[in-house]
């Protein structure tokens, strides 16, 4: 209990400090202030998200925060430095996004990194502690949530970039996993807030991938599973960096209308292939349509997808109801 609330201080402490570096240009903050810049982020979402950089030189951060009065054997726990050698920090020189829970309290921190040097992982997260728990933490749900019970529904994009950019072209309603799939626990998080769900993954196979799975998420706990669709390539930070924001709002908003089923959108990706890694055989994509079916409770909502699957893979509805219940749903 008191561990807890020392590492909630101290977190929300650090990401306004973080957040001081950047703004206040200090300890080579320049260059993270140039690059939010040059993915056309406003001065207003860095505040907004508390947006940091956290400080290049080894053992700095470690020094300064003793200084600060607090313990080595805390600062050892706190999930800011590496546990081989332990002022060595975790985030150094990287883009720090600070990761709220619902009471406005920060529980652990991604980092970007800054440089093109492939040798360090693009993103990293805060390791989990007793307040942070990866699985039951959603990017972003802090500065949405108001929106998000206002419109019953939730925009489920894949990283902390997609959250703020689609903030900033004012689609407020947006949060994100952290850096893993979308899981079950967070799914029963955001059913509490809405009952739409919009995903809006990247558009490349594997986002493709990741709305399916999402999609039998939604699907198994009940609520609509939506799909929003981008330019092949594109996510939402790449609209607003290259098209600004008026042009992602559009791009978004009228997908809210349409309510495009995560079936439907997915079944015409897989019968199109166009960037499908699977074999474009029928077969394969009944198979992986009849593992989206198996998902869903309602008969009602199971006779409607099998008629759409019929009418698009043109095979007789009797037979793939057949074959699902004699073949498929035994065998999984
Ligand atoms: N991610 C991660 N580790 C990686 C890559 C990604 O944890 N090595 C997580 C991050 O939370 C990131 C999200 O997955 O925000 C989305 O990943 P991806 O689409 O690959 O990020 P990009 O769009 O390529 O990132 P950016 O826009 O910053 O270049
Ligand atoms: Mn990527
Ligand atoms: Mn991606
Ligand atoms: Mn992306
Ligand atoms: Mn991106």
């Amino acid at each position: 209990r008191n561990i807890e609330k020392s590492l909630e201080d101290f977190n929300t402490r650090t990401a306004k400090l973080f957040n001081y570096f950047l703004i206040n240009g200090i300890s080579g903050a320049e260059k993270a202030l140039e690059y939010y810049q040059s993915r056309n982020l406003t001065t207003d979402m860095i505040n907004k998200f508390m947006l940091g950089y956290c400080p290049s030189k080894k053992g700095w951060l470690f020094n300064f925060l003793l200084k600060k009065g607090f313990q080595k054997d805390f600062l050892k726990k706190c999930g800011l430095f590496s546990s081989k050698a332990p002022d060595y920090c975790l985030f150094s020189d990287r883009l720090v996004f600070p990761i709220f829970n619902t009471r406005g309290i920060v529980i652990g921190f991604g980092g970007r990194r800054l440089s093109d040097n492939s040798k360090f992982p693009k993103y990293i997260n805060s390791p989990e502690t007793g307040i942070f728990k990866k699985k039951n933490s959603l990017y972003g749900l802090y500065q949405s949530i108001d929106e998000i019970k206002k419109t019953n529904s939730v925009v489920i994009v894949e990283g902390y970039f997609d959250v703020i950019a689609l903030h900033q072209a004012n689609v407020k309603n947006v949060v994100a996993p952290l850096g893993t799939a979308f899981t079950i626990e967070q799914a029963n998080i955001l059913k509490r807030y809405a009952s739409d769900f919009f995903f809006l993954f990247d558009s490349d196979s594997a986002g493709l991938e990741a709305t399916y799975k999402a999609g039998i998420i939604a699907e198994k706990i009940g609520v609509n599973p939506y799909c929003i669709s981008l330019p092949l390539g594109e996510d939402p930070a790449s609209v607003l960096e290259k098209k600004g924001g008026d042009s992602l709002y559009s791009c978004v908003i009228e997908h809210f209308e349409k309510k495009i089923d995560v079936f439907k959108y997915i079944l015409e990706k897989y019968s199109k292939n166009t960037i499908l890694s699977i074999r474009d055989t029928k077969e394969a994509v009944i198979k992986k349509m009849f593992g989206y079916i198996s998902s869903i409770k309602s008969s009602v909502r199971r006779e409607e997808f099998f008629e759409l699957l019929s009418n698009v893979i043109k095979i007789p509805i009797t037979v793939l109801k057949d074959d699902f219940y004699k073949n498929f749903i035994n065998n999984d």
